[in-house]
């Protein structure tokens, strides 16, 4: 079985939290916060207490909307104190383009000219702190970018001003010489009946609808892609093939429901362990950033419990998949299942398709074949499960 230290969090593990995690109130729509603010200053020293690597902001989880300059100075001053005495880093941040009223019907959406605007100066009035912070990624979700009727909004026309969103953004960073990507969270919907963008799948290819489509990639988030009942693993896996995977939301989802944002693994833990062995065999060298909502019942030490969980169960599962990888008898089960062949082109060097033809090929007999995946399932759910006898 696995050794305590295994389990244990480092710096250099890459765990990253946002400020609005662990500082979630629990307010929701039925019910008033069960929890006091935190102080982002607490926040980075409880979490570099445990063994986190850093953490990432809303612009007004830092600084309250509104806050004049020197209330602003003053916060920011107090937050790179904090991190510098930790040790602490900002590899990413975001804007907060949905919480006030003005963005009811979206920011870079919305159909008022002046709001998106107005949204543009609050992403670039970031991106100059983000940068400041040392950040390299910074996340947009566009959370309030879509419609609860067709009849309010054309869909084409937003997707527009979507698109010219992102090209005056990203010629911000140019100007400014910034070295800083942008990475496009996609979510199906909730706060909005229907979000734009609201798959991985849709986000990579409006990606390359961009003026500079090489400074865009993505930050998905597990259970934003489960709450439209599609595979995560494969969402990553080709986010990764096409070199797009900037940033990762980790979390936990049970299916297709309102976003759950529970501990990571917490949810579909079939899932959480494929999705630990292909970032792991691939070398994702991105921060593993967990975006979730710690329970609504718990106090303060909760919240912390549940921080440590985010990172001992990515720890744990690492370990599973490792111990999966290692299996003699997941090895010989892999070479029976033809895993290996995949890896070989269809066609030899040389080869067009005038070489296809295969006079011994036998299709009655290759139709018989099983895959034997029965056994590959097994021995994965057992590892995960911590048999590995
Ligand atoms: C969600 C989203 C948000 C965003 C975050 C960054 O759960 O709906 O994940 O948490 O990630 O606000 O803008
Ligand atoms: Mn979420
Ligand atoms: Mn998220």
């Amino acid at each position: 079985m696995t050794n305590e230290s295994a389990l244990t969090p480092k710096p250099s593990d890459k765990f990253t939290f946002g400020l609005w995690t662990v500082g979630w109130q629990a307010a929701d729509p039925f019910g008033a916060a069960t929890r006091s603010p935190l102080d982002p200053v607490r926040t980075v020293n409880e979490l570099a207490k445990r063994g986190a690597y850093g953490v990432t902001f809303h612009d007004d989880d830092l600084i309250p909307f509104g806050a004049n300059d020197a209330d602003r100075d003053a916060q920011i001053a107090r937050f790179k104190k904090a991190l510098a005495d930790t040790g602490m880093k900002v590899p990413m941040a975001t804007t907060n383009l949905f919480s006030h009223p003005v963005f009811k019907d979206g920011a870079l959406t919305s159909n008022d000219r002046d709001i998106r605007r107005y949204a543009i100066r609050k992403v670039m009035r970031n991106i100059d702190l983000a940068v400041d912070l040392g950040a390299e990624i910074y996340v947009c979700w566009g959370g309030r970018e879509g419609s609860e009727t067709d009849a309010g909004k054309d869909p084409i026309v937003a997707l527009e001003r979507y698109r010219e969103g992102f090209n005056i953004l990203g010629q911000y960073v140019i100007d400014q010489g910034y070295n800083l990507k942008f990475a496009i969270e996609p979510k199906p919907n909730e706060p909005r009946g229907d979000i734009y963008l609201p798959t991985i799948g849709h986000a990579l290819g409006f990606i390359q609808t961009l003026a500079h489509p090489e400074m865009v990639g993505l930050n998905p988030e597990v259970g934003h892609e489960q709450m439209a009942g599609l595979n995560f693993v494969h969402g990553i896996a080709q986010a990764l093939f096409q070199g797009k995977l900037f940033h990762i939301d980790l979390n936990g989802q049970h299916g297709p429901k309102f976003d759950q944002d529970l501990v990571f693994g917490h949810g579909d833990l079939k899932s959480a362990f494929f999705l630990v062995d292909l970032l792991e065999r691939n070398n994702y060298q991105g921060p593993k950033h967990f975006d979730y909502k710690p329970f609504r019942n718990e106090d303060d030490a909760g919240v912390w419990q549940s921080a440590s969980n985010n990172m001992r169960t990515y720890l744990a599962l690492r370990e599973r998949a490792r111990s999966f990888r290692a299996d003699p008898r997941v090895i010989d089960a892999m070479k029976a299942a033809r895993l290996d062949q995949l890896s070989t082109p269809t066609l030899a060097a040389g080869e067009t398709w005038r070489d296809l033809g295969d006079p011994s090929f036998d299709v009655e007999s290759a139709a018989l074949r099983g895959s034997g995946y029965e056994l590959l399932d097994q021995l994965a759910i057992e590892h995960l499960m911590g048999f590995t006898a």
